[in-house]
């Protein structure tokens, strides 16, 4: 039976450290690093996410405010509060949870906020930045999944061969940025991929970010490889909800040597991270 990676545990190192920082932070510079987050709508997923990230926020020692505004605001508004956000110096990192209402445009939003404290890392300079290995700051799914990574097999992961299954703006492409910059020997495979199973059979590494339940198998995995499992998916087999990833995590755990469970793997290091790119963000601001 493989090793199976405790997220919690990890989010939990991860938080209490950026809390330490966040300590001398403040008594450096009389101010703590600042979180804003945006919601736009009644979304029940987006609530819980937002509700979990100031929750974590308050925990990491750091200043979080909450903007909440109803469905029907328009774009206008939600311009010029992101761009109130960007001027505000006791606010360091801005994020503007997503999904968006339909009648709101998300890349215009997205554009708006400053790249400096573009948290999220979803900003075109910021994206430009990690794709020719400078420093940026970095999309926190596939930051907490490259933490768990660099926990099981060490700071070197050259040479190996890492598949990552999903190619979102969110996850798939910087997963894949970020391994390459490890020199790992990266594949990204997707829904149009002819002979999915085999490639992903390869890989040593194996990061799965589809949305799509239980759907890698046994038959997929190399034995000995490291699946991290991004996929949340809330399903109702015999009546009964339940969260599974998009690995079939029963018959793929007796395969890999570590492996993400879902829910306790990647979602607590995506909310950790973001604590962590807040503080990066606050440090590279005031220094
Ligand atoms: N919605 C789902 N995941 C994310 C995320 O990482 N950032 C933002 N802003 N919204 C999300």
């Amino acid at each position: 039976m493989s090793k199976i990676i405790d997220g919690r545990q990890l989010a939990a190192q991860v938080v209490d450290d950026v809390a330490t920082e966040a300590q001398f932070f403040y008594e450096q510079h009389g101010v703590k690093p600042g979180l804003a987050v945006v919601l736009v709508g009644d979304d029940s997923a987006s609530q819980v996410y937002v509700r979990n990230k100031i929750k974590r926020a308050q925990e990491a020692g750091l200043n979080s405010i909450e903007h909440k505004l109803p469905a029907d605001t328009d774009q206008a508004t939600l311009d010029s509060l992101v761009a109130q956000l960007n001027e505000d110096p006791v606010v360091h990192g801005i994020l503007v949870q997503l999904p968006l209402p339909d009648h709101l445009n998300e890349k215009a939003i997205i554009n708006a906020i400053v790249p400096e404290k573009d948290v999220d890392g979803f900003h075109p300079v910021n994206v430009g930045r990690l794709n020719s290995g400078q420093d940026a700051l970095t999309p926190c799914t596939p930051l907490g999944c490259m933490i768990m990574l660099k926990r099981e097999l060490g700071d070197d992961l050259s040479g190996k061969n890492a598949v990552v299954v999903g190619r979102s703006n969110i996850v798939g492409k910087p997963m894949a940025a970020l391994l390459l910059k490890e020199s790992c020997t990266v594949t990204q495979v997707h829904s149009r991929t002819k002979n999915i199973e085999q490639i992903c059979a390869q890989a040593d590494i194996l990061v799965v970010a589809v949305g799509r339940p239980e759907m890698v198998k046994a038959d997929w995995v190399k034995p000995g490889a490291v699946v991290i499992d991004v996929g949340i998916n809330a399903i109702e087999p015999n009546g009964e909800y339940k969260l599974v990833g998009d690995v079939d995590f029963e018959s793929v755990a007796p395969i890999a040597s570590a492996i993400t469970p879902v829910p306790g793997g990647v979602g607590p290091m995506t909310i950790a991270c973001l604590m962590k790119n807040t503080l990066t963000a606050a440090k590279q601001q005031l220094t």
